[in-house]
């Protein structure tokens, strides 16, 4: 039987390295993206190949993903959770390496998908998506925001090919990247657990393991949704927080 075969772009650091290491330990082969190439750990029964390409030339990568597909194999699933980290103008970047990039690679390797068995598309947004945030640019906004309806018209557009699109959109999480820095801010963290129903910050894996369950069998009825992952963070009324903060009841 041949390997299943996914790739996740962006999935060399954060979030995607985590989905990388959950979807290899089922058997699968993953192709994690990212202008580095990164390294990654043997997995057991599975492996996982960092990939060098920048989503700032779509076209380019489209190319070089095809070829990949020729030696690994027809698509299970394609996870997008690349954002910009570019110097540039955020603007143009972050429209470029979000929309462009996701739309450019989306509808090129629909082609590429296994022609049978559970298939999927996983789209990664933000709580930006709905929210405002004063630390975020108006591009990663709207970009967010506009993925979400993009992943909405490609699950109708594909769902006759038996492949679904789903959206997941996470809060602020703890990753391995960050977990030092968080480690030393003590007061935010309990702000943080403050405000959350469930207490406490999720983490890089919590998102990945969602991502993992969209693109997987058990989710197999399920295509246009969002999961927000933020321990019900969303749920809460943003002025009566302010009086929770305020200690005034
Ligand atoms: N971190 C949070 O708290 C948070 C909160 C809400 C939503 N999110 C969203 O969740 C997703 C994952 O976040 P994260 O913090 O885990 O991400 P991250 O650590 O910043 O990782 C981003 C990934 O994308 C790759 N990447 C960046 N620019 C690229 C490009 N031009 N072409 C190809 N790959 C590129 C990176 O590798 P290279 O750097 O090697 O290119 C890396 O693999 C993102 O979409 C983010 O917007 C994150």
């Amino acid at each position: 039987m041949t390997r299943k075969h996914s790739i996740i772009i962006g999935g060399t650091k954060g979030v995607g390295r985590e989905l990388a290491g959950i979807l290899a330990a089922t058997g699968q082969h993953v192709t994690a993206v990212g202008r580095n190439p990164g390294e990654f750990p043997a997995v057991t029964g599975g492996q996982i190949e960092g990939f060098a390409g920048t989503a700032e030339e779509p076209d380019a990568l489209l190319t070089a993903l095809r070829q990949q597909i020729e030696k690994r194999g027809k698509l299970s699933s394609l996870v997008f959770l690349q954002r910009y980290r570019g110097n540039g103008d955020s603007w143009a970047g972050e429209l470029a390496v979000s929309m462009t990039a996701t739309k450019t690679l989306l509808e090129g390797l629909v082609p590429h998908f296994d022609a049978t068995g559970d298939r999927s598309i996983c789209v990664v947004t933000s709580n930006a998506s709905s929210f405002v945030a004063r630390n975020q640019t108006l591009a990663y906004h709207t970009s967010k925001a506009a993925l979400k309806q993009m992943a909405r018209f490609y699950a109708v557009k594909y769902g006759t090919q038996g492949i679904r699109v789903n959206i997941v959109s996470p809060c602020t999480f703890i990753k391995s990247e960050s977990a030092a820095y968080y480690a030393g801010q003590a007061e935010l963290q309990a702000m943080y657990a403050k405000i959350t129903p469930l207490g406490r910050m999720g983490t890089a894996k919590e998102v990945a393991k969602t991502c993992a369950f969209l693109c997987g069998p058990d989710a197999s009825f399920i295509t246009g949704q969002e999961l927000t992952v933020d321990g019900g963070l969303s749920l809460m009324l943003q002025d009566a927080l302010a009086r929770e903060v305020a200690g005034i009841a």
